[in-house]
């Protein structure tokens, strides 16, 4: 039997809306009202979080990337962030993540991009290097070291510090490393460019490069780069400034930060406010807000919306817009962080993994409407279409 759900749709077209009794209906969800960043407008407020599909090979998407993408495009998401992409080799956590150091992989992303942008959703590109965290098997493998003779490579960090057993011990970086890290990120924001991408997310979360500076569980320098809170965050304000002064003045840039390490003594939210602002004055436009990560088994209380309060109190602390991200599943609890003036947007990795169609569901729930299922797609929802 359909689902009552569908029975009440209505065919839609384009640019047109219904509500559920047939009479044209003005009303707007927040979750449906578009947000605007320099000049792009984003349909909704919805967007596909970063997720690695360890899937390439040399960094290069391919057409799972295409099917897996395209379809959460399709599926109303307002934003879809692209996996994290490595800026450089060594930038990888495994051999199979994707990448953005060569023209190659630009112009495999371009299509991606492109049919991302024709479904009416943004297409957004996180840029990423895992620091400590390289040189590892992709995840259902299990998260072990791959030495250099089996094709692995030399890690790097602030501080020769391990992760965590398992993982390879990195090479403490030179001033020269920072350089040519910062110089990885420029360049690859140059790719983001000419692939088509029209928003780039700088990864500064999750116990990657750029965390393992501002932490101080996994920074331990004493030059100009360690120590204190203003050295902590050096690389991550000049990533993004560098970044910036590349990017199109009229694009949006997105920092992901880990607001709190979740340890007694590591980086917390405190800190996140005020590197928020400094991060702003840089010229990055949102922070989307994450947790945890730099040491492990520091992912926090993993309950429903646990991330939300780190995204409001970054919104009020450092006056700039934020994502909030982690076990949002429900319509009326994205619905709500928007109400409550908690976030700006809301950001789902998992629920869309099960329901790429999860935004499409949610406008009918929220706005009483047919919400705008692709036209090849109307006899599913539509029992008047024509065969
Ligand atoms: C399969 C998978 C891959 C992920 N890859 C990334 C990534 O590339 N970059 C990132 O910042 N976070 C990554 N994450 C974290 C998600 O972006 C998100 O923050 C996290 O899953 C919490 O959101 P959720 O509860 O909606 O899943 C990944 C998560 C999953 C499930």
């Amino acid at each position: 039997m359909r689902n009552l759900y569908f029975q009440r749709s209505l065919p839609i077209r384009k640019g047109l809306r219904f509500s559920i009794n047939g009479f044209a209906s003005s009303m707007t969800s927040n979750l449906f009202s578009p947000f605007s960043c320099r000049s792009i407008t984003f349909r909704n407020r919805i967007g596909v979080a970063p997720m690695c599909q360890y899937s390439s090979v040399d960094g290069l998407p391919n057409a799972w990337h295409m099917v897996h993408l395209g379809s959460r495009a399709v599926g109303g998401a307002g934003l879809v962030l692209f996996e994290a992409a490595a800026v450089c080799a060594d930038g990888r956590i495994s051999s199979g993540d994707l990448g953005l150091w060569n023209q190659g992989q630009a112009e495999a992303l371009r299509p991606i991009a492109e049919f991302v942008h024709g479904q009416g959703a943004v297409a957004g590109i996180q840029l990423a290097h895992a620091g400590r965290k390289g040189s590892t098997q992709v995840p259902w493998i299990g998260r072990a070291e791959v030495s250099i003779a089996e094709g692995g490579w030399e890690t790097m960090a602030p501080s020769a510090l391990r992760f965590n057993p398992e993982y390879p011990l990195p090479r403490e970086m030179t001033r020269s490393d920072i350089d040519q890290a910062m110089d990885h990120f420029i360049a690859s924001a140059r790719l983001a460019r000419s692939a088509g991408f029209q928003v780039i997310e700088l990864h500064m979360g999750h116990g990657y490069l750029v965390h393992e500076f501002l932490s101080p569980l996994s920074n331990r320098r004493e030059d100009d780069y360690g120590g204190s809170f203003e050295n902590r965050i050096r690389f991550a304000v000049e990533i993004a400034a560098a970044v910036r002064a590349e990017w199109p003045e009229e694009l949006p840039l997105f920092a992901r930060l880990s607001a709190t390490d979740w340890v007694e003594g590591g980086w917390d939210v405190q800190q996140s406010i005020e590197l928020a602002k400094a991060l702003r004055i840089a010229g990055v436009d949102l922070i989307d807000c994450s947790s945890g990560s730099i040491v492990p088994g520091s992912r926090g209380p993993q309950a429903p919306g646990f991330q939300v309060p780190l995204a409001a109190a970054i919104r009020t602390g450092a006056g700039i817009p934020t994502a909030a991200v982690g076990l949002i599943t429900q319509a009326r609890q994205a619905e709500e962080i928007l109400v409550q003036e908690q976030a700006d947007l809301v950001l789902l990795a998992r629920q869309l993994l099960v329901d790429p169609y999860w935004p499409l569901r949610a406008q009918a729930e929220l706005d009483g409407m047919a919400s705008q299922w692709p036209i090849q797609y109307e006899r599913a929802v539509n029992p008047n279409a024509k065969r």
